[in-house]
């Protein structure tokens, strides 16, 4: 993978998701000395971030590393200045780019004119590091993907696509419940689909969340507005009224079923405070694993290997 840029999860092959998810499960687990020693990281970010930011952060920095970042108002991507512009600048400088912005074509066109790694840390499109964090969690919670159903209920955004696709790959179930006009897009369905044909897995759109969380061993939901959507806010709420994560909907869940959230929740929206903060939320553990995933993430990218 050293070198490969990761603009969407479905950038790397099933094998290689599943040893990125054993690396980070042996970092988590018997931690690690320092191989990226001297090499730097810039992050690109057009979009506010906690868990992502400090992810990357920590774990270049643990790593040996260290980071750039460069906030909203910094960059201006497109904007201030032409990505390709960005792009061969950094290049020159850094050993690796993530890119938090707006448009997929604007991470596109970044590793298209880097030489360096581009890493899509958030687009409209993708949120392939949360995946990784995702998979990890479930993987930790169940003790394996195949074969484990998955119930997203909400948008089909950028987290639930990335979640979709890295599931279709792990062999695992993957059911999403959303009103009308806010589906995964057919495209990506059909990828997945033709990622689950080859797993053992299954991809199901559904309209009522009971359906898809009927039996569920995972039950997952994100916000209803994503970062750049305000906008729409009012007619989002609208739309999702019924798609609330609460305890009624939770008890149709297999009896040990968790629940996952990427955060930032909004508490009384997409989930009740009971559910998120109840003993069947794993949040915590999941926004820790994004540390851990992106670690494997940037060593197998940067160094090759396990480091
Ligand atoms: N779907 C959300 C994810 C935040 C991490 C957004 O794009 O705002």
């Amino acid at each position: 993978m050293k070198g490969r840029d990761i603009l969407s999860i479905g950038d790397l092959a099933p094998q290689e998701l599943r040893s990125l998810l054993e690396l980070a499960t042996r970092l988590k687990k018997d931690g690690h000395d320092q191989p990226l020693q001297g090499r730097t990281l810039a992050l690109v970010f057009e979009k506010p971030s906690l868990r992502t930011r400090l992810s990357f952060e920590v774990a270049m920095r643990s790593l040996g590393g260290h980071c750039l970042y460069f906030s909203p108002q910094e960059v201006g991507l497109g904007v201030r200045e032409p990505v390709k512009d960005v792009a061969r600048v950094l290049e020159r400088h850094v050993d690796c780019i993530a890119v938090r912005t707006f448009e997929q074509e604007k991470v596109e066109e970044m590793a298209r004119w880097a030489a360096v790694p581009v890493i899509n840390a958030l687009s409209d499109h993708e949120h392939p590091t949360q995946a990784l964090a995702d998979l990890l969690t479930v993987l930790e919670a169940k003790g394996g993907l195949a074969g484990v159903t998955i119930a997203f209920v909400g948008d089909g955004n950028n987290v639930a696509r990335s979640l979709c696709l890295g599931a279709a790959m792990s062999g695992a179930h993957f059911r999403i419940a959303s009103p009308e006009g806010y589906e995964l897009p057919p495209a990506l369905v059909e990828r997945a689909r033709a990622l689950a044909d080859g797993s053992g897995g299954s991809i199901a759109l559904v309209r009522h969340p009971h359906e898809a969380v009927a039996g569920a061993d995972v039950v997952y939901t994100d916000v209803w507005t994503s970062m750049g959507q305000e906008e729409e806010a009012g007619a989002r709420r609208r739309a999702f009224a019924g798609y609330t994560v609460d305890q009624a909907l939770m008890s149709l869940a297999a009896p040990d079923a968790i629940f996952m959230h990427d955060l930032p929740a909004h508490r009384g929206e997409e989930v009740v405070d009971e559910v998120i903060e109840g003993p069947r939320s794993v949040v915590w553990q999941q926004a820790e694993n994004k540390t851990h995933a992106v670690k494997a993430l940037l060593l197998l990218l940067l160094a090759g290997e396990g480091g």
